[in-house]
């Protein structure tokens, strides 16, 4: 059985999915780590990421791969292990762009495939319900307003300490959205069949314990 969690950067995605793998018993992938770690390579290599074609001939060289370290996915750039380097705003923001090409995309979607043909999966991500995987048992839309997910983005960088400006961070999330949605291959989009879940007004804990209770209601 596999489950697709999709929905807008700072939807809070990556922490209810990780603890909703992990409460069923399933594998959790986060796809979004492996478009980081392909936007690291093209920035640790200096291509120009705005430049389709250099990106497309780059890809060919980059090999992602997945492993497991307590439970934690960790992300192996061509063998090296990339977890703590793609979470920079320079990461997320050449992660968007290169993502939209059709190179880069094509480099990944088997591999996602066929973890998932191989494990009971929790894929969350942009295109997991649309195109990766089409016949998940259960697809969820998790979103909450942009400015929501910048007020929960602006206060872990403050309690990380680290200096915020939560108009700017609000802006660079719509901007996103905006490349996200607006893209030509495997925009951000609810799948016809995708459950619709707002977070801005729930707590983790109750977007967990819904995603549970839908997992439960189609196992009955
Ligand atoms: O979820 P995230 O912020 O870690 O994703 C990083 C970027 O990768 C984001 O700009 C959207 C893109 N992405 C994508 O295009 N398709 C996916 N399945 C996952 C992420």
């Amino acid at each position: 059985m596999n489950i697709a969690i999709d929905g807008p950067a700072g939807a809070g995605k990556s922490t209810i999915a990780r603890r909703a793998a992990r409460e069923l018993g399933f594998l959790y992938v986060d796809t979004g780590a492996m478009y980081r770690a392909v936007a690291l390579y093209m920035i640790n290599n200096n291509i120009d990421f705005s430049d389709e074609e250099k990106v497309s001939l780059a890809v060919k060289n980059v090999n992602i791969d997945l492993c497991y370290e307590n439970d934690e996915q960790q992300i192996l750039l061509n063998g090296k292990n990339v977890n703590s380097l793609i979470r920079t705003p320079e990461v997320s923001a050449t992660a968007s762009k290169t993502s939209s090409y059709k190179a880069v995309r094509e480099r990944l979607l088997d591999l996602q495939k066929d973890i998932a043909a191989k494990n009971s999966v929790l894929m969350d991500g942009r295109d997991i319900g649309t195109v990766v995987l089409p016949n998940a048992e259960l697809k969820i839309f998790l979103t909450a307003s942009s400015k929501v997910r910048g007020e929960r983005r602006y206060k872990e960088l403050i309690e990380r300490g680290e200096k915020a400006d939560l108009s700017s961070i609000i802006k660079d999330i719509e901007k996103r959205d905006e490349q996200d949605r607006n893209r030509a291959i495997a925009p951000l989009k609810q799948a016809d069949d995708a459950v619709l879940v707002d977070t801005s007004d729930m707590s983790i804990d109750e977007v967990v314990n819904r995603i549970i209770e839908l997992k439960n209601s189609i196992s009955e």
